[in-house]
């Protein structure tokens, strides 16, 4: 049997810092509200000439030299993304363009917040049946791009940014399971009601903004993330104390505390970065990821439930041995 095992993680943040009493300037907000309702603190924007790819390439570079993994190796790239350079080519397309990867297969995978759990998903597929041997997967996003900075409903929340991880086969797992669930019932709750067949003439006066029913989103997020929880557990008989580390997506630290109080988890087992980064939806599980590694709080042998929820809705949970 085949598994795919992590071997490198990277992570990257744009330059550019906007606290929260940037955003007081902005709107008629609080840093006191937006911390306690968010837990968010700060968060980085990608400056006007840098686009997703660019934020994905750092994040890949990384992950490649973590993993000493070259450009001929990588036989598969995915990236994760709701904010795409373009329309098409893909940002995957572009991305290997700029590291010198040929003729591996290469796609985006738009599953908005959960889109690194769906990316990672699909690579683990790929290599579990042969098909790839070592994959590059990234979650990359420029948010900033689609948020109406006037309204203090979505404004706070949101930042920029990139993670990767590369994925090898291996004779261990590696990733042990993956879930992924969608319902798109819930499909006005939170979106971008403007695309290429929709409502064009908005991206062309550059007003294709975020709405989100903020409140609505949330008891959705608390319990359904509370049912992922239960599935990833019961599906490999596992206790929740045989959970090192829970990575979870970083969209509000109430979300996160509830999550860890279903897994009877101290938050001090928690990877908590959303003060740090804000919620930069697709990045923000791999960019939680790579910083836990890289300051040596997850060690190899530690077993990590990873897990997000986002538009769509979208959802999914990643079991991995590390
Ligand atoms: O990543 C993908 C999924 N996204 C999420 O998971 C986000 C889920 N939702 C949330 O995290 C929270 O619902 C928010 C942080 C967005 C909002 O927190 P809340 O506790 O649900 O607040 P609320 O929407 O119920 O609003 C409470 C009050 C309202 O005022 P009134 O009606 O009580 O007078 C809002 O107008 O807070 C007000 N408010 C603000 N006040 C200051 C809303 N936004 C702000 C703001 N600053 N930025």
């Amino acid at each position: 049997m085949i598994y795919s095992s992590i071997t490198g993680t990277g992570g990257y943040l744009p330059e550019r810092i906007m606290d929260n009493a940037e955003l007081e300037q902005m709107v008629d907000t609080s840093d006191e509200w937006i911390k306690s309702r968010t837990g968010v603190v700060k968060r980085h924007i990608a400056a006007e000439d840098e686009m997703t790819c660019d934020l994905a390439e750092h994040a890949a570079r990384m992950a490649m030299e973590a993993a000493s993994v070259s450009a001929d190796d990588v036989d598969l790239i995915i990236v994760a993304t709701t904010t795409p350079d373009l329309v098409f080519p893909s940002t995957a397309c572009l991305l290997q363009e700029r590291l010198g990867v040929r003729g591996s297969a290469a796609f985006d995978i738009q599953a908005v917040c959960t889109g690194f759990i769906y990316a990672l998903s699909v690579a683990d597929k790929f290599i579990k049946t042969g098909a790839a041997n070592k994959a590059l997967v990234v979650g990359a996003e420029t948010l900033s791009r689609i948020i109406d900075w006037t309204d203090r409903d979505t404004c706070v929340l949101f930042g920029d940014g990139a993670g990767a991880v590369i994925l090898e086969a291996s004779e261990q797992p590696g990733i042990v399971s993956t879930f992924l669930h969608a319902d798109g019932q819930h499909k006005d709750l939170l979106k971008v009601p403007v695309g290429i067949s929709t409502n064009y003439a908005a991206i062309q006066e550059g007003s294709a903004y975020m709405q989100m029913q903020g409140n609505e989103v949330f008891k959705v997020a608390v319990n359904t993330l509370g049912r992922i929880v239960d599935e990833t557990l019961a599906a490999n008989n596992l206790e929740k104390k045989d959970i090192d580390w829970l990575v979870p997506h970083q969209a509000n630290t109430r979300i996160i505390s509830a999550t860890a109080k279903k897994l009877d988890m101290p938050l001090d087992k928690v990877i908590v970065t959303i003060d740090q980064h804000g919620n930069t939806s697709a990045a923000s599980v791999p960019l939680a990821l790579d910083v836990a590694v890289r300051d040596g709080r997850i060690q190899r042998g530690d077993k990590l439930l990873l897990e997000a929820f986002g538009g769509g809705f979208t959802w999914g949970s990643a079991l991995i041995d590390y």
